[in-house]
């Protein structure tokens, strides 16, 4: 074994993220660990990587117990670590945040800045066509994610752990990743892989160990089990999985109608109906303008040609404030910029948006009515913490999310637009979202997903609009939503330029 975990607890106040747990990588091999939010995998992660230090337990590398200090230390044990959340320096270039964890370890005195650089450019032309001298903070969420990712692959790790490293990156992106994860594994290097995705751990991976509530409960070459072994492993119970029923019965009045909107540069000429009780999807590549036609609708970037009429009334679009009170709300696919306040409270966040609801007497804020609110959407969402009032940092990315999506329940909206928001979110607390919208909307809320997840836009969504360079390249509903039908409308013009690109170069 490469890498042993031997006993290893960890606690934080009265939780108990971690108890006992013994864990074990072999050297070209890339083993899967997966567990619902919370069940402690970014915390073991974090202890590997010498950012935490267990409470009790060892660990072991090659059969020797080393003491892991700090992420510098882990470094020179030939540990890389791509972290869950994405922390790019936004201010520097993106070869600068690649080198820069490469610099504190070399041996040397001198530095070979020229060679660093040189090493940053190729790993990264591995993966993507990022250009290095490009502004971290300026770079898409999933281009970030393919830096902190070419980050790690330029240690030289024997260890490579991703923690979630899928969850913002595009299929075709995520597929380069897998090319590159086997031939690390050719090279003997042990991977650690952590996803929430039964695809890809079958697809991609030899074994797979499952934790729940901080515990190991079994690990398996991935050819004697299958998926379903695997969730039931991680809940401990049987769930349902399968999508909410979509409506058989579509109402005819329309809550929200959108007509030529434009912002002059990325979206055009973009008009849909959003009807009462249905779930509508937005489809198309990244980048495609599907999150700027939403931020032009709720008034987050401007948007000043077309118009916007909600359940009759046309609307003003000028402020972010204006859309709350218009009763429309939107869920980032940026948590961490702009979903939750991550050092402030669970209950704090949940009540953010509209914080008079939970106002005693003089308009100051009645801690208990906050709790109150907090504790009854954590409970409909299934929020996994200690306490309310722990910082959203606290928590497992997942919960991370639901604390996202209970701040935007809290305000009673008519529309909701979801940018991505089961991203990070384990299989049962998905499936539990799905159900909360699917009962939103039957309860005559607006629902309006973005999902790069094509399954999850068929399986969800009565229909959707597909969005190519900023315009709706088309609508597909019933047993249209297909993947191809989607990808089509959502890729058709590439095709047609490389055709034209190719018959130039004839
Ligand atoms: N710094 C911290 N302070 C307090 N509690 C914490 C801290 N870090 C983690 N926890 C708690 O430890 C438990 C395990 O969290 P962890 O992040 O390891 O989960 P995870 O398996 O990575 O989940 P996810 O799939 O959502 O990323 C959670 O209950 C979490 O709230
Ligand atoms: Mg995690």
């Amino acid at each position: 074994m490469l890498l042993q975990i031997s006993g290893v607890s960890k606690s934080f106040g009265a939780v108990h993220a971690l108890s006992g747990v013994d864990f074990g990588v072999r050297a070209g091999e890339i083993h899967a660990l997966a567990g619902e939010n919370g069940a402690g995998k970014s915390t073991l992660m974090n202890i590997i990587d010498g950012i935490l230090q267990p409470d009790d337990g060892r660990i072991l590398i090659d059969g020797k117990p080393v003491k892991i200090a700090s992420p510098t230390e882990a470094q020179r044990l030939g540990i890389g670590f791509v972290h869950q959340e994405i922390a790019l320096c936004d201010d520097v270039s993106v070869a600068e945040n690649i080198f820069m964890s490469a610099t504190n370890i070399s041996k040397s005195f001198l530095m070979d800045y020229a060679g660093q650089r040189r090493k940053a450019g190729q790993v990264l032309a591995r993966l993507c066509d990022i250009d290095p001298a490009t502004r971290a903070g300026d770079l898409s969420i999933s281009s970030q994610q393919l830096v902190e990712i070419a980050k790690a692959l330029t240690l030289d790790c024997r260890i490579l752990i991703l923690d979630e490293p899928t969850a913002a990156l595009t299929e075709k992106e995520a597929q380069l990743l897998f090319g590159i994860m086997r031939k690390l594994r050719e090279q003997g290097i042990a991977i650690i892989y952590i996803s929430h995705r039964m695809v890809e751990i079958f697809d991609n991976c030899d074994r797979v160990t499952v934790f729940r509530d901080g515990r190991h409960i079994v690990t398996h070459d991935v050819a004697d089990i299958g998926p379903d072994d695997v969730v039931n492993a991680m809940v401990g119970r049987k769930i349902e999985t399968l999508y909410p029923d979509k409506l058989t019965d579509p109402a005819t009045d329309t809550l929200l109608s959108v007509r030529g909107l434009g912002d002059g540069a990325r979206i055009h000429d973009v008009s849909f109906d959003l009807r009462r009780g249905e779930i509508l999807g937005i489809a198309g590549l990244i980048g495609s303008g599907r999150s700027e036609i939403v931020k032009g609708i709720c008034g987050l970037e401007p948007a000043p040609e077309g118009e916007i009429v909600l359940a009759g009334k046309t609307l003003r679009r000028d402020e972010y404030r204006d859309a709350i009170g218009d009763g429309m709300v939107y869920l980032s696919e940026d948590r961490k910029g702009d979903g939750v306040f991550l050092e402030m409270s669970i209950a704090s966040n949940i009540s953010a948006l509209r914080p008079e609801q939970v106002a005693g007497r003089f308009g100051l804020i009645d801690r208990k009515r906050e709790f109150a609110q907090a504790e009854a959407l954590g409970k409909r969402l299934n929020l996994k913490c200690g306490s309310l009032w722990d910082p959203v940092s606290s928590l497992s990315g997942g919960n991370q999310q639901k604390v996202a999506i209970a701040k935007m329940l809290s305000v009673d909206p008519r529309i909701i637009f979801l940018d991505e928001p089961t991203r990070g979110v384990d299989v049962g607390a998905k499936a539990e979202i799905h159900r909360i919208l699917r009962q939103l909307a039957s309860e005559g809320v607006g629902i309006v997903v973005i999902s790069s997840e094509l399954p999850e836009l068929i399986g969800l969504c009565d229909r959707a609009l597909v969005v190519r360079e900023g315009r709706i390249s088309g609508v597909v509903a019933g047993d249209e939503m297909t993947e191809e039908n989607i990808m089509h409308l959502a890729s058709v013009m590439d095709a047609e330029r490389v055709t034209a690109n190719e018959k130039v170069g004839q």
